[in-house]
């Protein structure tokens, strides 16, 4: 950890006690992808620290009495300057809730492939759903547990296979196993350009590096980013957020399906992608 922030050994142990300059403890977070939440937008910590001051109408007076800092401390701390204590003891007086942001990883913790990917779309969600787009005539990869309501479900339970069967109806909703989400949104492409299904809406992490994002589902898809993360239901009935950022993502849907969802649900549809667009 020294060698990769460029400071002693004693530096960092140092910090470990609460001692050091908080530009070094920068440079640690940064070098452990360690995030605080609970803190205004911003781009540095400092940003963070002076945009939830500004936020809370908080005026450097009302700091300096609740902190027992000087008005400079107090600056330098919002100028990326200043000690660790000093920053602990106005993290504590402007946001004691502060805390380390969850890791975003791509996937589910670990733990078995199958119980990974059981994890079921929850109500609230699904009535957003419902609402904007209307019934549900196909889940090509259900589960007995899982709330979503369905006219026909593929159930691998019982010997079905989304992946090989026919999709058919006006209306597919698919929540992949996002252990293979590309493998799902492949056979979801497939099945719409077929004409089995009119309207597909696909519930998938956000991963857009394939190639087959970038040529196919930029220009045939609408994407929608969802704010904040979804909980999740699993097996067992426990509520699960999601480590990773989710988009919602439409084959076929019309304008009026698309701007029902965008007054339902917390996110934006993005622009879709020209077959005549350059790369910037
Ligand atoms: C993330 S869960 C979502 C369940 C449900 N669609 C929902 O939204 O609540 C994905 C489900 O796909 C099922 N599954 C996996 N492979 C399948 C396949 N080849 N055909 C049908 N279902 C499959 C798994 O059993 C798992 O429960």
């Amino acid at each position: 950890m020294a060698k990769h922030v460029g400071v002693s050994p004693q530096t960092i142990t140092r910090l470990e006690k609460g001692v050091g300059t908080v530009s070094t403890l920068v440079a640690v977070m940064d070098s452990t992808n360690f995030m605080l939440t609970g803190l205004s937008a911003g781009k540095t910590l400092f940003e963070k620290l002076r945009n939830t001051r500004i936020k809370h109408g908080k005026s450097l007076e009302n700091l300096v009495r609740r902190t027992g800092l000087s008005h400079t401390a107090i600056l330098d701390l919002e100028n990326g300057a200043g000690s660790v204590e000093d920053l602990l003891r106005l993290l504590a007086a402007l946001a004691p809730r502060a805390r380390r942001q969850a890791p975003a990883r791509a996937y589910w913790a670990l733990g078995q492939k199958e119980d990974r990917d059981s994890r079921f779309t929850p109500p609230d969600f699904m009535d957003n759903i419902y609402k904007a787009f209307g019934e549900i005539d196909l889940d090509p990869c259900a589960h007995e547990l899982s709330p979503v309501l369905a006219r026909r479900k593929i159930l691998a339970s019982r010997g079905g296979d989304g992946l090989s069967q026919t999709w058919s109806g006006r209306l597919a909703f698919v929540n992949p196993p996002y252990s293979c989400a590309l493998q799902w949104l492949r056979r979801a492409h497939e099945q719409w350009s077929a004409g089995h299904v009119a309207t597909v809406v696909c519930l998938v992490p956000v991963r857009t590096d394939s190639a087959f994002f970038h040529e196919v589902l930029s220009l045939d898809a609408d994407i929608f980013f969802l704010k904040g993360r979804v909980k999740f239901l699993k097996p067992d009935g426990a509520a699960q957020q999601t480590p990773f950022s989710l988009m919602v993502l439409t084959l076929g849907a019309n304008a009026e399906q698309r701007a029902r969802f965008a007054q339902l649900a917390a996110g934006f549809w993005s622009r879709r992608r020209q077959p005549n667009d350059t790369d910037l």
